[in-house]
């Protein structure tokens, strides 16, 4: 079985345009809706999911909404292999994968002003202050995902853990103040919708945990 038209690895520009420097890798960074064009024949509503795990809402989501192009991005390689599975026994053509930290395959790859929707469900929490800053929804991951996003465009978050809520609301009003105008527009207890189950979402619902939702609009 071949995975090559599901993975979107990291040196995916190298393979593409056999690229060698710094300098053009940058140059290929100028016009990033060619690379998702590549993947994606036609783009009407672009969905990120951040941290998918084991696919399970990736997999029920894009079976249910057939429309989205929805770009999953994770940095475990096993579950990369892994989900690209699935979505081929599947069936399932309007998903594809990136190999890599959040972050830098937002910086690199996503075009500018393309994103609808980006979904995060249970981030790591990372609760020792000492590990604060590896927290993935932070005042610079807000500012770096800012220009690539439609305005009215909206980030879904769920977390088990109340602080990282608390982090994230604050990470959102300094992103604010410095002029990356994101707005909270709802905060609840809660899953979105339990009909999507994932790994952990599971996990929690068996412990009878508080599940905290964060939907932020970018203005
Ligand atoms: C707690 S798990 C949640 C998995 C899944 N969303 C769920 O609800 O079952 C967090 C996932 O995010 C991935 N992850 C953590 N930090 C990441 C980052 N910076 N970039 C991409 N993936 C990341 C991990 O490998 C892991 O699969």
């Amino acid at each position: 079985m071949s995975l090559s038209n599901i993975i979107f690895p990291i040196n995916f520009y190298h393979q593409v345009y056999g690229l060698g420097s710094e300098t053009d890798f940058i140059k290929v960074n100028q016009n990033l809706s060619y690379i998702l064009n590549l993947v994606f024949e036609k783009i009407e509503y672009l969905v990120l999911e951040i941290g998918f795990g084991r696919g399970d809402f990736l997999l029920q989501f894009s079976k249910d909404n057939p429309n989205y192009q929805i770009v999953g991005i994770e940095k475990s390689e096993r579950l990369v292999k892994e989900v690209a599975k699935k979505l081929e026994r599947n069936g399932i053509n309007n998903v594809r994968l990136i190999h890599s930290m959040a972050d830098f395959a937002i910086h690199f790859l996503i075009p500018y002003n393309s994103v609808d929707m980006l979904i995060v469900n249970f981030p790591d929490p990372w609760p020792k202050k000492a590990h604060l800053r590896r927290r993935l929804i932070n005042p610079n991951f807000l500012k770096l995902l800012y220009n690539k996003m439609k305005s009215e465009a909206k980030i879904f978050i769920s977390t088990d853990v109340e602080k990282y809520k608390d982090y994230i609301l604050d990470s959102v009003e300094k992103a604010y103040n410095q002029g990356f105008h994101y707005k909270v527009s709802r905060v609840f207890l809660g899953f979105w919708d339990e009909k999507y189950q994932t790994k952990y979402l599971r996990k929690w619902l068996k412990q009878n945990k508080k599940i905290f939702s964060i939907e932020i609009i970018k203005k």
